[in-house]
């Protein structure tokens, strides 16, 4: 009984591990997706290869344009962005 009662409890911390990394990745991914989509596809930025300071400044180009990107996603956004440099 004991070693069921251990393999239930080590199950139940494997897919709490293992949710981990898939709650915390897509914040800015799913932004990014839905509001960077609007205008132009997604294409155009999984193909950009750009400096964490080129992307910054081109998030704030294009929210001039009017994507809605809240300052609290931003950073989020830009994480992401970051991500997808070669
Ligand atoms: C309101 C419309 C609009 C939205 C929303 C929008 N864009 Fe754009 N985007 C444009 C236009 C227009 C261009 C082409 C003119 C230019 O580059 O300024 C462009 C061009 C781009 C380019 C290619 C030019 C470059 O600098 O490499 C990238 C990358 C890009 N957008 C990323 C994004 C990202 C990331 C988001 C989401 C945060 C986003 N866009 C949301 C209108 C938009």
């Amino acid at each position: 009984m004991k070693t069921f009662f251990a393999a239930v409890i080590c199950g139940i911390f494997l897919l709490i591990f293992a949710s981990i990394p898939l709650l915390a990745q897509p914040v800015g991914k799913s932004a990014v997706d839905k509001e960077c989509s609007k205008c132009h596809n997604t294409k155009r930025i999984y193909s950009a290869n750009k400096t964490p300071g080129e992307w910054e400044s081109t998030v704030d180009r294009m929210i001039k344009k009017g994507a809605k990107i809240k300052p609290e996603e931003k950073d989020e956004v830009l994480k992401y962005l970051n991500t997808l440099n070669k």
